[in-house]
Order: structure tokens, then C-alpha cells, then sequence
């Protein structure tokens, strides 16, 4: 009893551990002030959603944390460590993987080898997808673990053009696990898909390993309150509130600027 209890208070303490981390984030694009003084935590195996009308400078904020725009100010911490002048391809080897609005696949090449190549290069071995008698099968078997994960399996020698746009979303998902990240960040996952369709995204990210902290942006507040245990609502480049999803849907001032809007956003965003 008292070894399951240390086990569970360990748990408990590697959760509430703080993986990513910024302050006083701030980017200007010329005079315009993108996202501004952001002090924000992301725990370790946290369920955080950033939501906030459209311009607020949430994917601003996201390629801050990604290396993807450097901040006029402020730092980004990893465990701990500042990133802040580390490289985007240096933050992906350190754990953050990310998933964009607009999805970037190789549309030519196969389902399994647009998640042969990230998995390959996380595990040091070159990617030799022109050479199919040169594929390491311990790469092959974990890529299609992960397809099989998203329930892509049956499409894994397709090519990803020919996959509905829902489920090449589902493809840039398994790419981003396939970095086995300590830090997931998601860009509008469901942007673009379906609604019929939105679904098995949605899945797919409910059933993320639990040590991933995962950050999703997205619109849709069903998504939001079912998925996330923290949200931060981002308004004109600044952090408006932050709570459990409970206290910001309960928040008055929110819904005054966000939330009351937000039945149309979804609409907007299937
Ligand atoms: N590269 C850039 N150059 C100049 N302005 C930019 C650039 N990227 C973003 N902006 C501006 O910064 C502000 C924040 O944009 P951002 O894309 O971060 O908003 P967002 O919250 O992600 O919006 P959405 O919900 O529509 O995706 C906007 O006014 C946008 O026009
Ligand atoms: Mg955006």
C-alpha cells in the first residue's frame, strides 16, 4: 500500500512538473504587436487547449515556442533550460513536435514513408525510402505501429495524396509522435476536415500517450471543453484568462469576447 502510494505521489509529482515554459514572450511584426508579455506554463503530460478570437496571435505564439520566429523579448524555457536562440531543428531533436494549420506532406510518396522518415532520423539511421531493399525493419515496424495507432493501416502503401483530407491530417499526427516528443503542439488539427471526418482526429488525440504534454489551438468548444484540463484564452497578443475549462466557460469577460461567438467559430472551422 505504501509503495503504490510513493508510486502514485511520484506520478503526481512528474505531472505537475513544468515542461515548457515562457517569459515575457513578446513579437513584434513591425509596429504590429503579435503576441505580448506571455508568461505561460505547460505541465508535463498536460491537456492545455489556447483558444482566442482569430488574429490573437495564437499560432504567433506557437512558432515562438518551435523556433519557427524568433521573440522581439522574453525566453523559452524546456525543462527548465532556455531555448530561446535554439534552432527550430535543434527543438525538435529536444522533444517538440508540432502539427501546422495548413499540412506540409510528401503528397507523392506513400503513407508509410512520410512516417518512415521522421522515425528513421529520430533513431540516427539515414531515411532510404528511394530504396526499398534499404528499409530497417525496426523502423518499418514502429512506423506502422503508429499507423496502425491512428487506424491508418489500410492505407499505409497509399499515397498521401490520394487519402482524404481528414485522414493526411491523421498522417502529420503520426509524424509528430513518430518524434516521440515530451512536447506536442497542435495547430487546428481538425482545420479544413470534414466534419464528418473531424471525428477521427479528435480520437486519435484522445488517445495520445499520457506523457505527451499536448497544447492544441483550436475553435471548436466542444473539442476544447471534452479534450482540455487547462485553457488559455489568448485576446490582441496577451493572455485574457487562464483556468480549468469549468472556470473559463463560467467566465463572464470571456464570453463576452470569445466565448459567445464561439457556436459560429466552430462553423467557420469545419
Ligand atoms: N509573418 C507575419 N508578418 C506580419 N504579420 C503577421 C505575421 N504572422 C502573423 N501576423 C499577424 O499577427 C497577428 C496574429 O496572427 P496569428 O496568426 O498568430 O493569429 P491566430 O490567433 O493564430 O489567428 P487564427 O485563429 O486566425 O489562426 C495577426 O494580426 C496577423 O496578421
Ligand atoms: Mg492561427
Amino acid at each position: 500500500m505504501a509503495a503504490l502510494r510513493r508510486q502514485a505521489q511520484a506520478v503526481g509529482a512528474i505531472m505537475s512538473e513544468t515542461r515548457l515554459e515562457t517569459r515575457g514572450l513578446t513579437r513584434h511584426f513591425g509596429a504590429l504587436v503579435a503576441v505580448t508579455g506571455i508568461d505561460f506554463k505547460l505541465a508535463a503530460g498536460a491537456r492545455h487547449a489556447l483558444i482566442g478570437p482569430n488574429g490573437a496571435g495564437k499560432t504567433t505564439f506557437i512558432n515562438l515556442l518551435t523556433g519557427v520566429l524568433q521573440p522581439s523579448h522574453g525566453s523559452v524555457l524546456l525543462g527548465g533550460k532556455d531555448i530561446t536562440a535554439t534552432a527550430q531543428a535543434e527543438r525538435v531533436k529536444l522533444g517538440i513536435a508540432r502539427t501546422f494549420q495548413i499540412n506540409r506532406l510528401f503528397r507523392g510518396l506513400s503513407v508509410l514513408e512520410n512516417v518512415y522518415i521522421p522515425v528513421a532520423e529520430r533513431m540516427g539511421v539515414a531515411p532510404s525510402m528511394f530504396n526499398p531493399a534499404g528499409k530497417r525493419t525496426d523502423v518499418i515496424e514502429e512506423a506502422m505501429y503508429l499507423l496502425e495507432v491512428l487506424r491508418l493501416g489500410d492505407v499505409a502503401q497509399h499515397r498521401v495524396s490520394e487519402l482524404a483530407y481528414g485522414r493526411q491530417r491523421l498522417v502529420e499526427l503520426a509524424i509528430a509522435i513518430g518524434l516521440r516528443p515530451g512536447v506536442l503542439l497542435l495547430d487546428e488539427p481538425a482545420a479544413g476536415v470534414p466534419s464528418a471526418e473531424s471525428h477521427i482526429i479528435l480520437d486519435a488525440i484522445e488517445r495520445l500517450p499520457e506523457d505527451i504534454a499536448v497544447l492544441i489551438i483550436e475553435h471548436d468548444m466542444d473539442v476544447v471543453f471534452r479534450f482540455a484540463k487547462r485553457v488559455t484564452v489568448m485576446v490582441s497578443g496577451a493572455i485574457f484568462a487562464e483556468g480549468t475549462p469549468k472556470e473559463i466557460e463560467a467566465n463572464p469577460e470571456v464570453r463576452a469576447v470569445y466565448l459567445g461567438q464561439a457556436g459560429a467559430r466552430a462553423g467557420d472551422h469545419a
